[in-house]
């Protein structure tokens, strides 16, 4: 046992040490023994700023005054029991763009760092007028990287290194300037040059002025870095840091981050293991003739945006789709259809199952006969009258089949008495809740990447936020594994 003055330690250590107790809200005493007691530079992560630390305090015990602390061996670093170490093991590479947004990051450090993940940081020039170097350094433990050439660092490492030593790659936040680099391939600095020479995922937090978010530059390099498959969480809706500014370009929370690396990581909860879900999405095709069909606007997106967020939760998804432009989602069946007959019969064969979600814009129509040539124009006849059939109703039928699922989960596409109309889908339909959303021209909800839902359920109306398609599937996933809980395999 020795003692330690805080007053005693060099303005730098002190420095540190405030920084890491206020991001802990503990006291710098309290911060001062737990590095000591942690001995944190004893396990994988141990790092040149901890090894500063450890040493300077270690330095600094007396004899007399001060408090008393244990002074153990090195160790394994602890963490606090009430985090599972579900990032146990992984490596993330964290790049800091320049935003009043950056103090989050540092947020975001401590909570990856509690959950076991290594974290390592790169800041751009401008994330270092926001939040400092030393604040990071702290907080993950390690050097933080900052410049391209710099060869008198020794802790120089290399872009191509840095890049290839993580197991996930993190912007946050995402500036318009570091989303518009990597969209158009510049590498103008550290930051550019490893987003582009990395192989491993990347996940983009952007934050920025709403007027920056909506520009059209912006939009069109999102797009862009979509297609690329570059991974995108938030940002959401509300004030911005200037005064009179709201809209959408807040940095998503960082717990909300920590759920999007773990679901790209695929290492959260499993709760819907064993359990077999069927899922419809996007339009179907009803042909006229061999050229020509009835479709609608449904891209497909929220249904196969569920389809991968069952997935995640460890579900047996098989997904029938009707003919969309975007991939089938990784880790679910997917079988392809094109009419609302083929999607009723693949649905069909696919029973029984634990649950079932119709997602599909299913055509209430088709034309009762499909020519088999093409239709010609014949002068002086006019157009053919198409005459039009009914198709069947999936769902309904699937509500009330006698394999019925535990659980069947519909969709409602309105365009007016969203509500109303989707109780009378409930009840007429068999199902258990019906996901109601607004489909009118100007939501831009069909064919787009934003949702607003309400749930409707005998129980009643529970409406959500608007959020991303993907938002909408993760937390609509998470509440039919809630349902599902309570039901036997
Ligand atoms: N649905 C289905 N088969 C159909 C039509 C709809 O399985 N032939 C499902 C959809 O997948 C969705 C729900 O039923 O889950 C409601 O679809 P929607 O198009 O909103 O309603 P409709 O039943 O087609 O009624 P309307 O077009 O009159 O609103």
């Amino acid at each position: 046992m020795g003692t330690l003055t805080i007053r005693s330690l060099n303005d730098s250590v002190k420095q540190a040490l405030r920084e890491r107790a206020a991001a802990r809200g503990v006291s710098m005493e309290e911060e001062a023994r737990s590095v000591l007691a942690n001995g944190v530079s004893g396990d994988a992560s141990r790092s040149f700023q901890d090894e500063t630390l450890y040493a300077a305090i270690r330095r600094s015990v007396e004899p007399h005054g001060g408090f008393d602390v244990d002074l153990p061996e090195r160790g394994p670093a602890r963490r606090p029991p009430q985090f599972a170490a579900c990032l146990s093991g992984k490596r993330i590479l964290l790049i800091i763009g320049g935003g009043i947004a950056a103090y989050k990051a540092l947020d975001l450090i401590r909570r990856l760092r509690e959950r076991g993940a290594a974290v390592r940081v790169v800041m751009t020039a401008a994330a270092q007028e926001f939040v400092t170097t030393l604040s990071a350094g702290a907080l993950s433990a390690d050097h933080v990287f900052t410049d391209l050439f710099d060869r008198n660092d020794e802790h120089d490492v290399g872009h191509i290194r840095l890049s290839r030593e993580a197991d996930l790659v993190v912007v946050a936040p995402a500036t318009a300037d570091l989303m518009a680099k990597l969209a158009n391939g510049h590498a103008s600095d550290l930051a550019s040059t490893v987003l582009i020479a990395t192989d491993k995922p990347v996940l983009m937090a952007p934050a920025m002025n709403p007027k920056m978010w909506s520009h059209p530059a912006t939009r069109r390099n999102r797009a862009t870095l979509q297609k690329d498959g570059i991974a995108f969480v938030g940002p959401a809706k509300g004030e911005m840091a200037e005064s009179n500014e709201a809209g959408e370009g807040r940095m998503a929370e960082p717990l909300e981050i920590v759920a999007a690396i773990e679901a790209l990581l695929d290492v959260g909860p499993k709760p819907l293991a064993g359990r077999k879900i069927i899922v419809t999405s996007g339009p179907t095709h009803e042909p006229i003739d061999p050229v020509r069909y009835i479709a609608n606007r449904s891209s497909g997106k929220q249904g196969h945006a569920i389809a991968a967020a069952l997935a995640r939760l460890g579900a047996d998804v098989r997904l029938v789709s009707g003919p969309v432009g975007i991939a089938d989602p990784a880790e679910v069946t997917t079988l392809h259809v094109e009419t609302a007959n083929e999607m009723k019969d693949a649905v069909e064969q696919l029973l029984p199952a634990d649950a079932a979600v119709f997602v599909a814009a299913v055509a209430d129509w088709r034309s009762e006969t499909s020519a088999g040539e093409k239709i010609k124009k014949v002068a002086g006849e006019g157009p053919p009258a198409l005459q039009m059939i009914e198709n069947p109703d999936i769902l309904a039928g699937v509500g009330h089949h006698k394999k019925r699922p535990s659980l069947v989960v519909g969709f409602a596409a309105e365009t007016q008495d969203l509500v109303r109309n989707a109780e009378a889908k409930l009840r007429k339909k068999g199902a258990d809740f019906i996901v109601a959303n607004d489909v009118s021209h100007e939501g831009g909800v069909m064919g787009g990447d934003r949702n607003r839902v309400r749930i409707v359920s005998k129980a009643g109306v529970d409406e959500w936020p608007e959020m991303s398609k993907d938002e909408v599937a993760t937390r609509l996933a998470a509440l039919i594994a809630e349902r599902l809980k309570t039901i036997t395999v």
